[in-house]
């Protein structure tokens, strides 16, 4: 925990009033901390062509870039979801957003998310070891 967390954690929550997901049902809100202490969020924006579907994950970092360029640093990230029923369940960032996630990260940007008890943080080098760089 930081003393952004909890506030991360909101905006992450509120965020996935605003998900496009009428395929899955499942509602995904992410909100990203970079190094200038600002906050951005973004939810899922699912396509009826399935594999143009946006994460959550990957719309919050893009928000990020727009704003502050292409430079930034992440330092924190809060994943949240819901499913049809409104509830939420044990669910991991998956691998696509985690590389993309590592491009802007460094190895101890911390990442939130819900896992079987109660929420799940870990760093960038356990989420995706030895991630891909050239
Ligand atoms: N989803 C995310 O937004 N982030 C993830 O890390 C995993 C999956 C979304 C994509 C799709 O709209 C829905 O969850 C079901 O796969």
């Amino acid at each position: 925990m930081t003393p952004k967390t909890n506030e991360l954690v909101a905006r992450a929550t509120s965020i996935m009033a605003q998900a496009y997901a009428p395929y899955s049902n499942f509602s995904v809100g992410a909100a990203v901390l970079t190094s200038s202490g600002n906050i951005y969020v973004g939810c899922n924006v699912e396509n009826v062509s399935f594999g143009l579907t946006i994460c959550a994950e990957r719309n919050a970092i893009a928000q990020a870039v727009a704003a502050e360029g292409p430079s930034i640093k992440l330092e924190e990230i809060v994943v949240t979801n819901k499913n049809a029923d409104g509830k939420s369940i044990p669910c991991s960032p998956c691998g696509a957003c985690r590389q993309v996630i590592a491009e802007f990260s460094h190895p101890q940007t911390a990442i939130q998310y819900r896992g079987k008890q109660t929420d799940i943080r870990v760093s960038m080098e356990q989420l995706l070891p030895d991630s891909f760089r050239f």
